[in-house]
Parts: structure tokens; C-alpha cells; sequence
């Protein structure tokens, strides 16, 4: 059997996208910067997908940038917003995804910012009251923090957190890639400045998202080039992928009470079966709790033993996909930033499950049967 557990690294595209994907990749293959008919057919399938993504967001066309995806749409709204205004401190937490602790740091060590970093209790909850201080004393700061951690699934409050932006004039980015397509944003009631979006993590091709902009900001070109994406990033755009991305979203928010009750009820089952079957074993950050976290994704911390080492290869001999740190760093265990931030003990292993539409009981049941069976194959040094 081949299970498939690594949705959160990326997911498989649904045939209904590929369908509607595959007329720009044969007959409409004019660049939508031409002004004959061909380029002008390319350019209304490009302008109606931003106007769908816009409309299901609750925001406007104009609002909406294609990007290659994630993170370059956090690159772009933490780089461009900087330079724009001129903005000298920038508030994160030590947990965020790489696309977004890597371009501040950068930023830090050329010296155009100061970067403050906004505490977390061993859940790796990020403490609110904190970054009102921290706003306090320095208002008008960038300030970006992930609304779903991509490794242990923590939700952040948006609500609250851009609450607390307005009050201190502070630029709000959010890192939405896991929660978008999963959750619903409403831009009128989001007091967020940017939130970024990649197909590929909710059933639609990789090499695509969207970075959204809120009106009033005026933001600088991050690729320099043509006039595409209203000057904002030059080359020719990426056809298909900006119709795959658009027809995802619409699927995603089409079905997403029932893939949401599909999925929570597969993470529920694993956390059963796992709890009754490995003495010890427990989940990181609010990964374990239904309705604190990610629904999609279970971090499961397992009690010392002799297998830790070879506990990804085990799983994949037996044809199950999963990750250990953070997937985006290609399913290997190398120590990653987030868990140890937690202060996990260096001693346990560590398997992220990440679940998806396709996702099946028995797939669930086999791949916690297996992991399950290894340790129970193995003496557990306690
Ligand atoms: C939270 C988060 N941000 C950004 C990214 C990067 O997205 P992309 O791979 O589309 O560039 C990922 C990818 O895993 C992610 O999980």
C-alpha cells in the first residue's frame, strides 16, 4: 500500500483543475500581453481567475498579485512594504517558515532593519500581550506572523493580532499559505495588510499563488521588467497555473465543510490510534487538539528509541509519506528550527502526518498500524 501523508508539503492536483488547466496549455497559448486576439483570449482567462480569487477572498481584482507562490509572496510583501515605507523595525516569531525569518534576517544583516522576535509559551503559542508591548515601543513596525505553523499546525488569532497592529499603525503580514484554501478569509474583516496564497497546497499546481495587497498600500515592483501584474512583477505570466490556482480556490471553498469534517475526522482517528497503541507518544505544539490547530496537520513526537534514527526510512519502505521537520526542507529530519524552539527533548522522533482530501481510513489505520508496529518491534529506552 502507498499512503500519501505529506499534504502540507504539497498536494495532489484535482483532475477538475488539470481539466480547466489544460486549454491554456494547448489551444490559448497566446501571451496575454499581445493585443491580437490570441494574446486578448490568454488575458480575459488571467483577469477572470483574479476576479474569482478576489470575489471568494471578499476583496478587490486590484488586489490580488500572481506570484511563483508562497514565498515569493512573502518575499514580496515583507521586502517591498519595508522599502516602501521606509520602515526601520520588523516584529516576527522564531517559528515562521523560512520564506519569511530568512528575508528578515537578510534585511537585519544588510542593517535596514531591526527585528525583534515576539515570545512563545512551550506550545509554541505566540503571546499577544508581548507584541502590544513591542508595539508600544516601537509603533509603525512590519509586523509578520503565520496564521497556521506548517510543522506543528498552531493557529494564530488574526483577528486579535491585527487588532493590535491597527491600534499601533503597524504593517500586518500574514503567512496564510497553509490556512488559505482550508480556512475562510474575509478580507473586510481581516485587518491584515498582505496574506499570500500557493495553489499547491490546497489540490491546485505548484509554481503558482497570489500575493493580496490591501488597497491604500502602494507597494514597490519586486521583479522589475514588463508591465505585468500592473507593473508589480515583470514577465510573462504563468497561464495555466493562474487558472489552476483560481479553479482550486473555487473547489476548496466549494467543499470546504465537508473536506474539513473528512479531514478532522482522519486526524482525530490517527491521534486515537496512536494514543492507544505507542505508550508515551505526543503531539507538538497544539498539533493534538482539534479546533486549536491545523486540522490538516498531526506532529507527533515519539518516546526515545532504537528505531528514531531510521523512523522516516522505515515508514517510506513501507510506502507511507511523511515528513519529519518542516517538508519544505524535503522530508528529512535534520533538526528542525521549529521544534527546537519548543525545546523538544533532541531524544524523540518526530513524524509530521499532514492530511488531505484523497486521504482514506484505511490509509489512516495502515499508516498508524505501521508505525505502531515498529515500535512495538523495538525496546523503547525510556
Ligand atoms: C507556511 C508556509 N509558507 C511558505 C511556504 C512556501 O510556499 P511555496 O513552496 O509555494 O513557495 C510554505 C511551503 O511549505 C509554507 O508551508
Amino acid at each position: 500500500m502507498k499512503v500519501y501523508l505529506d499534504n502540507a508539503a504539497t498536494t495532489q492536483l484535482d483532475p477538475e483543475v488539470l481539466e480547466a488547466m489544460l486549454p491554456l496549455m494547448t489551444e490559448q497559448f497566446g501571451n496575454p500581453s499581445s493585443i491580437h486576439s490570441y494574446g486578448r483570449a490568454v488575458r480575459s482567462s488571467i483577469e477572470r481567475a483574479r476576479k474569482s480569487i478576489a470575489g471568494i477572498l471578499n476583496a478587490a481584482p486590484a488586489e490580488i498579485f500572481f506570484t511563483s507562490g508562497g514565498t515569493e509572496a512573502d518575499n514580496t510583501a515583507i521586502r517591498s512594504s519595508i522599502e516602501t515605507f521606509g520602515l526601520k523595525h520588523a516584529i516576527t516569531s522564531r517559528i515562521e517558515h523560512h520564506a519569511v525569518l530568512h528575508t528578515l534576517e537578510h534585511l537585519k544583516k544588510l542593517g535596514v532593519i531591526e527585528l525583534s522576535f515576539v515570545n512563545l509559551n512551550a506550545k509554541g503559542e505566540v503571546d499577544l500581550e508581548h507584541l502590544d508591548a513591542l508595539l508600544a515601543s516601537k509603533p509603525r513596525s512590519l509586523v509578520s506572523l503565520m496564521h497556521g505553523n506548517n510543522e506543528i499546525g498552531n493557529l494564530l488569532d488574526l483577528e486579535t493580532a491585527g487588532d493590535i497592529c491597527e491600534k499601533y499603525d503597524a504593517i500586518f503580514h500574514s503567512d496564510t499559505v497553509q490556512t488559505m484554501g482550508h480556512y475562510r478569509h474575509d478580507l473586510q474583516k481581516l485587518k491584515t495588510n498582505f496574506i499570500v496564497g500557493a495553489a499547491h497546497k490546497f489540490n491546485g499546481p505548484k509554481g503558482i499563488g497570489f500575493l493580496y495587497v490591501r488597497p491604500g498600500i502602494k507597494i514597490n515592483p519586486f521583479v522589475h521588467g514588463g508591465a505585468q501584474e500592473r507593473n508589480m512583477r515583470g514577465g510573462t505570466e504563468n497561464i495555466y497555473g493562474i487558472v489552476g490556482l483560481a479553479k482550486a480556490l473555487e473547489i476548496a471553498y466549494r467543499d470546504m465543510d465537508a473536506h474539513q469534517q473528512h479531514i478532522e475526522g482522519l486526524k482525530g482517528r490517527m491521534i486515537g490510534k496512536l494514543k492507544d497503541g505507542i505508550e508515551g507518544v505526543t503531539f507538538n505544539g497544539n498539533s493534538g487538539e482539534l479546533g486549536k490547530s491545523l486540522y490538516t496537520v498531526l506532529s507527533v513526537s515519539l518516546p526515545p528509541s532504537d528505531i528514531s534514527d531510521m523512523l522516516l526510512f522505515n515508514l517510506d519502505i513501507a510506502g507511507i509519506a511523511v515528513s519529519g521537520g518542516s517538508a519544505c526542507s524535503s522530508g528529512t529530519d535534520i533538526g528542525s528550527h521549529v521544534l527546537n524552539e519548543l525545546r523538544i527533548d533532541e531524544n524523540r522522533a518526530n513524524v509530521r502526518f499532514s492530511f488531505g482530501k484523497y486521504n482514506t481510513e484505511a490509509e489512516i489505520d495502515y499508516a498508524a498500524e505501521t508505525l505502531i508496529g515498529l515500535y512495538k518491534k523495538e525496546s523503547i529506552i525510556l
